[in-house]
């Protein structure tokens, strides 16, 4: 599937602000001489425009905006248009101040900043209908519009006002029915919490309840809930208009909007890219946790491209160091959301702004306007690349590797007190990123899904710290090993339902068959302490998680060596049906991961190969052909020493190896 027939490459441009520029026509026009030179195809439009669309209330003002549209489309550029609810006119906040935000002593927020709006308020929603459709009346059938681009990175901070609070009563009596059963379902007995009638919940709060995991919970899932559904009401009326052309929303990476549910309402995932390459951390781990990224964006609906919608072309003004990117590695950034099945390279933003808080943030023309600069050519450089990759479009991963990853399973990891309280997220993450990496390392391909997914297409599915087990997932996991697959678990798996009521008495640990391990205990460690796993013949450290576990039906493929656990499993494997489950107790260390999963991809039939520490394979298939992907993110040059066989379509592989921050792109028929 490809993005749009209008635009059949890969889509190269960016965050274009010509509303900054209205009053010097000379720039906007050399802004089309040097995105021609730059091989730019596509600009994003209008992203934080109202004030320039609709100056005062009811009165619009487009022809600045039609005048771009129409000379891009001439010089060969197309148009994501965007909707502007991210930020609005200050005659509206001020007119109406119900559409800014409440905090929770319930003094309302005044104008300023963006992605800030309340998100019930009925007068911002009505204004941002009536522009929504002026912009779909005026601009739905223009021939340079390719993408609806649905206001910037909503975010879910939740407002506190009476409509936003109300609405999630109304919420929790539409899912819950009465409140005896609210009751019993939240255990409210605990600390006599019971409620006698809906008005007295209130969201959670620093002034008030704060320490309910289940009304964090629920809270959590209300505001991401009530995002989704504004996303919806806003596209309501670019769909009427014309529904031939495709919806998205950058999603970034906040943690508070469940966007795999969100992923469903997009026609295509798009997503913001902002690495902290060449940070004190080895550029191998910025590659792993961007990768995962994208894997993640991708694995949400893994039968279409996905889009990069931003990433700077430069130095990123808001991260702690604003670090140049070293030559070579915007090439590569760039190209390593291709291979993951991106269709598009776009870039936050054209033109460096000259006030205000983004005035350094990295743009492919800088302040002096002009063309001769590094980063200009090192766009122009990947403009030229992108250009050969043509062909690629539509072509997607196909991945055999997934880890399950589930945003209310982080919430949820979040809001408990348990285990290692001083990791906020009890070590998800990390516990997610490792085995990510262990699989990278072996350039097996892998996608990040939602337990919701459908497994059928994959041979190998881990579930890292899978601590909220929803009904129904202990069926799905095991008929996915019984016919085959293999499927491995960790420490503090299935240890409550989607309600945050722990698993309890003959539900008690729904894994226990699969995995044919009893479970007892976590032993939560601190960062000093430290305990040894005999595995393979080898030894390997383990820190911070050590779980204990009798063996039912499983072997052991590996044994505690210390405290008073020593010679109890750490790993173990169990054949169930015709495939086999693996239990990680421990928190191994890297290598140690690595080769256990040696083990159990060629156990699931996967093939992996070794390259070079930070060197990675990705690959993408078409009907036709395979699409091959190999990185370099060392900055020195890296023998690969394998034939890839196939065309060389893109990049370089002269004599085997690949540059310093290079990459090579090779093409086989299937
Ligand atoms: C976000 C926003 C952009 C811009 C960039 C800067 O992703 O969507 O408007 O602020 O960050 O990195
Ligand atoms: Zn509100």
């Amino acid at each position: 599937m490809i993005i749009n027939e209008k635009l059949k490459k890969i889509w190269h441009g960016g965050d274009y602000n010509p509303d900054q520029w209205l009053d010097s026509p000379e720039i906007l026009q050399k802004d089309i001489e040097l995105m021609k030179k730059a091989d730019c195809n596509v600009m994003s439009i209008g992203i934080f425009s109202w004030s320039a669309l609709e100056p005062e209330e009811g009165k619009f003002n487009f022809q600045w905006l039609d005048s771009v549209i129409d000379n891009l489309y001439k010089n060969g550029i197309y148009t994501v248009l965007a909707t502007p609810s991210g930020s609005r006119p200050s005659w509206m906040a001020k007119k109406y101040p119900e559409v800014l935000r409440t905090d929770y002593h319930g003094i309302r927020y005044s104008f300023g900043e963006r992605h800030n709006h309340c998100p019930s308020s009925p007068v911002y929603r009505e204004k941002v209908r009536i522009i929504n459709t002026e912009l779909a009346k005026r601009y739905a059938h223009h021939p340079g519009v390719v993408m609806w681009h649905v206001s910037n990175e909503y975010s879910a901070d939740g407002c506190f006002c009476e409509k936003c609070r109300s609405k999630f009563r109304g919420w929790l009596k539409n899912k819950y029915g009465t409140i005896e059963n609210l009751n019993k379902k939240w255990w409210n007995g605990f600390w006599s919490h019971n409620y006698s009638d809906w008005s007295e919940i209130d969201p959670p709060n620093p002034l008030g309840e704060n320490g309910s995991s289940i009304l964090k919970l629920e809270w959590r899932r209300f505001n991401s809930e009530l995002v989704i559904d504004f996303y919806s009401e806003e596209t309501k009326p670019l769909r009427a208009e014309n529904p031939d052309i495709p919806i998205t929303t950058n999603f970034t990476e906040i943690t508070d909007i469940d966007y795999d549910a969100f992923a469903e309402k997009v026609d295509f995932v798009s997503w913001d890219n902002y690495p902290l390459w060449h940070s004190p951390e080895d550029t191998y781990k910025t590659a792993v946790r961007t990768a995962a990224r994208h894997s993640m964006f991708s694995g949400f609906k893994p039968d279409r491209p996905f889009m990069m919608m931003e990433s700077s072309p430069s130095a990123t003004n808001w991260q702690g160091v604003a670090k140049l990117r070293r030559p070579g590695m915007h090439s590569l950034s760039s190209i390593q959301a291709v291979a993951h099945g991106s269709d598009t390279v776009q870039y936050f933003q054209w033109r460096k702004s000259r006030g205000q808080s983004e005035k350094f943030h990295g743009a492919v023309v800088g302040h002096d306007g002009g063309s001769d600069t590094r980063v200009f050519s090192d766009v122009k450089n990947i403009g030229k690349e992108l250009k050969k990759l043509s062909e690629i479009i539509g072509s997607v991963p196909h991945n055999e590797a997934a880890i399950i990853f589930d945003f209310e399973n982080l919430w949820a990891l979040k809001y408990a007190q348990g285990y290692r309280n001083i990791d906020s997220d009890k070590g998800l993450m990390q516990c997610v990123l490792k085995h990510f990496e262990a699989l990278w390392s072996l350039n097996a391909g892998t996608d990040i899904i939602s337990s919701k997914a459908d497994f059928s297409k994959y041979k190998l599915i881990i579930a890292p710290m899978l601590y909220m087990f929803p009904d129904g997932l202990k069926e799905k996991i095991e008929k996915f090993t019984a016919t085959g697959g293999v499927f491995a678990a960790t420490y503090i798996s299935a240890v409550e339902d989607e309600n945050d009521l722990c698993w309890a008495g003959e539900d008690f640990y729904p894994l226990r068959d699969v995995l044919g391990v009893h479970f007892e205990e976590t032993d939560a460690l601190y960062d000093s302490d430290s305990n040894k796993v005999e595995m393979f013949g080898d030894i390997y450290g383990c820190k911070n998680y050590c779980e204990l576990s009798k063996i039912t039906d499983a072997r052991s493929l590996g044994t505690y060596m210390e405290d008073f656990y020593a010679g109890m499993p750490a790993v173990t494997v169990n054949q169930f049906g015709k495939g086999n489950a693996y239990y990680i107790a421990a928190d191994i260390e890297q290598k140690g991961l690595k080769r256990l999963y040696e083990e159990m991809l060629s156990d699931a039939g996967i093939s992996h190969m070794n390259t070079p520490c930070g060197v990675n394979i990705q690959t993408r298939r078409s009907n036709e052909d395979i699409f091959t992907f190999i990185m370099n993110f060392n900055a020195l040059p890296q023998k690969v020493n394998i034939d890839f066989g196939g065309e060389l379509i893109a990049g370089s592989y002269a004599d085997n190896t690949i540059e310093g921050y290079g990459f090579a792109v090779f093409k086989k028929p299937l």
